[in-house]
């Protein structure tokens, strides 16, 4: 008897205490295009198809965590690397749809697009209730991307030069094939060993495959890894210089590869190698 009343005073405590966060937790929104996401709707959601990975308390624990590498993202810490919005800033809500939308190349985040729009916003509404960041913080405002430059031999080269300079080798490699000499000793904002992106996988990224996507990806940095953002030294145009040299190191036929191949067939002896060699010898 004496348990059970003991079991119900518990109960109605629990009930209270649930009664007294739901408000708060579950009223938290979205805002996609034109939709409204609700937590509320997002949480059974949630915990059918995300909580496996996730965890029931959105820290990245779930019960299959265990086996996967790299690890589900930790939503209690709100460290997101997919964002338009400045390095250390929360992403947009359309960032979190994006992510949720197009899923992880390499990883075990699939992509949710056979869910409706709704429904992944009612999931981006409640990822939102993990960290009481998002009700002190606002999203940061997405960085100004100016209309891509031509792709010129003269872009290509330039973007070359920023590899060297801005050391990208340093971590993915003189071929852009993630084993630069810092390659191995990198880990994440959780002390998981992480590689550097290989240029030479395929035609995707984590955050995108657009010349948009690329540009975004190394001007806002990849948070909670060792990929900075570049923001604050390089120039806009420059930037976009960068992007067409990096589609050169990719194994599929864009134009940039072309232009890149012509050039180094008719000059190669003017080609200065990328790596500690090239730093040394100047510019
Ligand atoms: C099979 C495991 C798995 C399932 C199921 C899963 N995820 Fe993930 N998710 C991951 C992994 C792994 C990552 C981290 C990938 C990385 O860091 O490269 C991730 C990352 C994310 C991110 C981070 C985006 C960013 O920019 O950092 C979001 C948001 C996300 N998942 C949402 C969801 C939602 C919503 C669901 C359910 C509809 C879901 N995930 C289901 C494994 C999973
Ligand atoms: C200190 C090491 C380091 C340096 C320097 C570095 N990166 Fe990275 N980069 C990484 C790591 C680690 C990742 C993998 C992040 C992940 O998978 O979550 C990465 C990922 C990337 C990606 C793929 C992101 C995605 O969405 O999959 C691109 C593109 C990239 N880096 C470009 C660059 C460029 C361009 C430079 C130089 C301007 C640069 N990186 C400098 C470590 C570095």
């Amino acid at each position: 008897m004496k348990t059970k009343i003991a079991f119900i005073t518990m109960a109605l405590g629990f009930s209270l205490v649930f009664a007294a966060a739901l408000p708060s937790g579950l009223a938290q929104e979205s805002h996609v295009g034109p939709l409204t996401g609700n937590a509320s709707s997002g949480k059974p959601l949630y915990k059918r198809f995300c909580i496996g990975c996730h965890g029931p308390a959105g820290d990245g624990q779930g019960e299959n965590a265990p086996w996967i590498d790299p690890k589900p993202r930790d939503f209690t810490a709100a460290t997101f690397k997919c964002r338009s919005t400045p390095t250390g800033t929360l992403p947009t809500d359309d960032d979190l749809d994006n992510a949720v939308t197009r899923g992880f190349v390499t990883t075990n985040m699939p992509s949710w697009n056979p869910l409706t729009p709704q429904q992944r916003a009612d999931l981006v509404a409640y990822i939102k209730t993990f960290s009481p960041r998002w009700k002190t913080d606002k999203p940061g405002i997405p960085i100004h991307i100016p209309a891509e430059t031509p792709v010129t031999i003269q872009s290509v080269l330039h973007g070359r030069e920023l590899f060297q300079k801005m050391e990208c080798w340093k971590c993915h490699g003189p071929a852009g094939h993630g084993d630069g000499p810092s390659a191995a000793t990198l880990t994440d904002s959780k002390d998981q060993p992480i590689r550097p992106y290989n240029f030479s996988t395929g035609s995707r990224f984590k955050c995108g495959q657009t010349n948009q996507d690329l540009y975004r990806i190394f001007m806002t940095g990849v948070d909670g890894t060792p990929m900075p953002s570049f923001a604050d030294v390089i120039q806009p145009n420059d930037a976009w210089d960068l992007v067409h040299f990096l589609r050169t190191l990719q194994t599929m036929h864009t134009p940039e590869l072309a232009l890149w191949q012509k050039y180094s067939s008719e000059h190669a002896s003017e080609i200065k190698p990328i790596g500690p060699d090239a730093a040394s010898g100047g510019n």
